[in-house]
Formats: C-alpha cells, structure tokens, sequence
C-alpha cells in the first residue's frame, strides 16, 4: 500500500470513529496549548529561519485552499473554514487546532509550520502530510492559505 492510500484509510478511519458515535458524538476535547512551539527546542532557530519560497498572492491562496480541500482532507479535522471543528474532531486528544486563533498564527512562521507538515506534532492525531500525501511545494501554497484565514 502506498503511502497516499495508507493516509486516506487513516483519514476515512478517524471519519468512521467520530459518525460511529451516531447521537452520543463525543465532546471536542480540549486543544493543547497553541502558544507552545511544536518544533522540538534543538530544531527550532532552523525551522523559524526557514523561509517560504513561494510569494504569498491570490493564485497562490487559491492553490492552497484547493489542497486544504482535496488532496489534504485538512478541513476533515479542521474544518471548512479552519476553526478547528471538522468532523473528525470530535474524540480527537488533543483537538485539532484553531487555525484562525491570530495570536497563534502570529506566534508561528511559515518555516515552522512546514516543519509540522513534514514531521506532524508528534504524540498528537495530526499527521505527516510532506511528502507523503503532498509535495512540499504544494505544503507553501497550504501555508499561505492558512495565513488567508487571519487575512495576512
Ligand atoms: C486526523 C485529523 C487531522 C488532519 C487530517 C489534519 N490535522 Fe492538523 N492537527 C490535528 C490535530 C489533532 C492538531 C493538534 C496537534 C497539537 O495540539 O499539537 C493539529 C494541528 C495542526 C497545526 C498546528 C501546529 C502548530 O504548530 O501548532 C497545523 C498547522 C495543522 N494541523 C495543519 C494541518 C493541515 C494543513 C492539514 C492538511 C494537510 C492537517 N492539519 C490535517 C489533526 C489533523
């Protein structure tokens, strides 16, 4: 099994736990800390310096918006419009992030968010997606419509 399929089961997995609970849906857990860096502390001056190649303009939003979407079932556990309550969400420990907390977004820069995307928050449901489920260039177009949500 490849590793896109292995993801997607992953996905569908999670999906069939949070509609198994049919009328007892589990409460939203509650979010771990946002303002606590994910990078491990000996990886972190790197990932902060780590710029975004990709200039941050409406075609690039665009893209990633549709990746969010698609290929990257994002929204699945974050949400439509990021704020943390896809369906999936529920009887996630901890629950999926806000994606639209500002004071979170601006504590975090592109380099560290693809450190997540390539290396996900370890301990925690969220996964690995770079390069497994997406190309690292698609992961920058993803970081900049994650900044759309804040309207960068
Ligand atoms: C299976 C559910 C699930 C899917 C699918 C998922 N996430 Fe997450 N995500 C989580 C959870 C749970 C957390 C909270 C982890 C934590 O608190 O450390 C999280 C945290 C994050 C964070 C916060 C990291 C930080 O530094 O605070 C980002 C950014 C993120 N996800 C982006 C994405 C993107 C982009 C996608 C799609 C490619 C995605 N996630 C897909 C469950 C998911």
């Amino acid at each position: 099994m490849n590793t896109v399929v292995r993801i997607r089961r992953a996905v569908v997995t999670v999906l069939a736990m949070a509609l198994m609970g049919g009328a007892a849906v589990p409460a939203l857990a509650a979010e771990r800390d946002p303002m606590t860096p994910r990078v491990p502390t000996d990886q972190l001056a790197a990932a902060r310096q780590l710029e975004n190649p990709i200039p941050y303009t409406s075609e690039s939003v665009g893209k990633g918006q549709k990746i969010y979407r698609g290929r990257g079932s994002c929204n699945v556990c974050h949400g439509e419009t990021g704020q943390g309550d896809g369906i999936g969400g529920p009887g996630l420990d901890p629950s999926p992030r806000n994606l639209t907390n500002t004071r979170w977004q601006s504590a975090r820069t592109d380099g560290e968010l693809m450190w997540v995307l390539k290396n996900g928050s370890p301990g925690t449901p969220m996964i690995t997606v770079v390069p497994g489920l997406i190309s690292e260039q698609d992961g920058w177009h993803l970081i900049n419509f994650l900044r759309s949500l804040v309207g960068k």
